[in-house]
């Protein structure tokens, strides 16, 4: 019988995704979040492994799980964690898509028991998470390096210089200005922005489609 899977564009290559928000613990009840659902992300995965793709998908907290049997999820919850687990697939993957909304801050002291409410008010100090994505731009070697970005001001200008700063070969923009784009919206609107700053508008459509576009993107790259 016919392998039909073997006609697939993406045989045999490895995805790396991360996707959804990470919670960074204040104590054992509390956390730092945000409003990600991680929908692209798992799209992502889904589109990837549906072209053929072996997909390791790393996963904040999220309600979702894969479509698709060829998605392995790995679940985590903070920024150190998935770092961890990033760095645990990154040098056998073949392409990594960076689509976690990761927390750019965590507590700096982590409670051991319940923080107990004074009459007076209360501040907790942050410090900086790891950019995970800057860090695997800084090893990647054979890598296809795909990274998004959420702006609301200068968008086109901050998106290039996270390209450069996290040594990216594509960039997702989200423009949030748009009212069908953004956290827990079915779509998107997204520009497509490669190492050599060429910009690619794309129209207001799913995250599906938006997945499948990106997808896309990774397949002409091995074309
Ligand atoms: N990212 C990451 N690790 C972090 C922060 C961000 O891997 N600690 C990744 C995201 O998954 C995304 C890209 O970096 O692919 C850009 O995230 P974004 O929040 O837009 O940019 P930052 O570099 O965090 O800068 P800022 O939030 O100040 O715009
Ligand atoms: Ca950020």
């Amino acid at each position: 019988e016919a392998d039909l899977s073997a006609t697939l564009p993406l045989q045999g290559k490895k995805v790396l995704v991360t996707a959804g928000p990470t919670y960074e613990p204040i104590d054992p009840v509390r956390f730092i979040g945000n409003h990600s659902t991680g929908k692209m992300g798992y799209d992502i995965a889904d589109q990837a492994a549906k072209m053929g793709a072996q997909v390791i998908l790393i996963s904040g907290p999220s309600n979702l799980a894969p479509k698709n049997n060829n998605v392995q999820v790995i679940r985590v919850v903070s920024c150190e964690q998935m770092y961890k687990a990033c760095h645990q697939y990154f040098a056998t993957s073949d392409v990594a898509i960076a689509a976690a909304a990761v927390a750019d801050y965590k507590p700096k002291h982590v409670a051991s028991e319940k923080i107990k409410k004074s009459d007076a008010d209360f501040t907790i100090e942050l410090e900086k998470n790891p950019d995970i994505l800057a860090s695997l731009g800084k090893i990647k070697k054979q890598q296809f390096l795909i990274g998004f970005a959420l702006e609301t001001e200068n968008e086109i200008e901050h998106a290039k210089q996270k390209i450069t700063k996290k040594n990216l070969d594509l960039i997702v923009l989200n423009s949030l200005k748009d009212e069908g784009a953004g956290f827990g919206k079915p779509t998107n609107k997204v520009t497509f922005i490669d190492a050599n700053f060429n910009l690619e508008p794309i129209e207001l459509k799913s995250k599906e489609e938006v997945a499948a576009d990106i997808i896309n993107k990774v397949i002409n790259h091995y074309a």
